[in-house]
């Protein structure tokens, strides 16, 4: 069937079987009480109808029937929440060997790229039997990355980085939406995402024209900009910070707390840099809001997390294209 038409999207994704799953439950549980609620109105109905014989006085609710309607529903309510915690959980926590799309969410489009450089609009492609994280940002208005063949949704704002992640099963064709209405396009702010196999996606990649990476296109800009003139980097005193090893480190600041350097502390500092001075720095870096757009700031934060990182376990996954700094 049309995949439009469709009672139920694909399911193509290690996500899917686990919503699936609890969404199952709860239809049937639902049918079980509605069928259960209406067959008893029914009953009641028919037996205590306008003239019937039956009895109408009596004590009251018994206490057992009180008891049962207040316990019973508990585990089943408990069960009902520690199954969507697990489905929660399981959404949320983007596995460390994850491969890295940036997205950048506008009117009225998708924007991908490729941790290797390739761009690509409203398409993506993947391979299958990975998990692939979106890092994603909206430049303008709320936009929703919506999958529903992988049961994927997610808000993309402006100003913040999202993420979420799916691992495709199956090669195939599914569709993409915006699943929030932002403006007089949104119905056409649509794609497809490509799984293929990894072989398949490996030929698809090399035949591609790869744009820079991220890290290069992050590493001209931190040099076009002049970033170099205080992070000199190499370990000497200068006027900025040092950037190597900064990704996932605990920076002191000015104000005597601790801050992890994370993506959206390096979005931060560079956009609107006195907001946490670093501890033994004076303010002195120009802000960099309006001057620079999502995807260049995407590719500064690759370029220093290139640059090492200070995460115990496996470092992120754009670094293996990366010049040696
Ligand atoms: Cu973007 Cu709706």
């Amino acid at each position: 069937m049309n995949e439009e038409f469709a009672l139920f999207p694909e399911s193509a994704s290690t996500a899917a079987p686990i919503v699936d799953g609890l969404y199952t439950f709860l239809v049937l549980l639902s049918a079980v009480l509605t069928i259960g609620v209406a067959a008893v109105i029914i009953y009641f109905a028919i037996k205590y109808r306008g003239g019937s014989a039956a009895f109408r006085g009596g004590g009251g609710v018994k206490t057992w029937v009180e008891v049962t309607w207040l316990v019973a529903p508990l585990p089943i309510l408990l069960l009902i929440f520690l199954w969507g915690a697990k489905a929660a959980f399981y959404m949320h926590r983007v596995p460390d060997d994850a491969m890295q799309i940036d997205v950048v969410a506008k009117q009225w489009m998708w924007k991908f790229q490729h941790a290797s450089g390739q761009r690509e609009i409203d398409t993506l492609h993947v391979p299958v039997g990975r998990p692939v994280r979106m890092r994603m940002i909206s430049q303008d208005v709320i936009h929703s990355f919506f999958v529903p063949a992988f049961r994927v949704k997610q808000d993309v704002l402006p100003g913040k980085y999202y993420e979420t992640w799916f691992e495709a099963t199956k090669p195939g064709e599914y569709r993409l939406y915006c699943a929030e209405y932002c403006g007089t396009n949104h119905s056409r702010m649509k794609g497809v995402v490509v799984a293929m196999t990894p072989t398949d996606f490996e030929d698809w990649l090399s035949g591609e024209t790869a744009d820079e990476t991220p890290v290069i296109a992050g590493q001209r800009l931190f040099e076009q900009m002049r970033c170099d003139t205080c992070h000199r980097g190499g370990g000497q005193q200068s006027r900025g910070p040092a950037l190597e090893a900064l990704f996932r480190k605990q920076v002191p600041l000015v104000s005597g707390e601790n801050v992890l350097a994370d993506e959206a502390y390096l979005r931060e500092s560079i956009l609107r840099p006195a907001a946490k001075v670093v501890a033994g720095y004076e303010p002195i870096m120009p802000a960099f809001e309006e001057q620079i757009d999502e995807e260049g700031i995407l590719s500064l934060i690759a370029y220093i997390k290139s640059l090492g990182s200070d995460a115990p376990g496996p470092t992120p996954q754009v670094e293996e294209e990366g010049p040696t700094p």
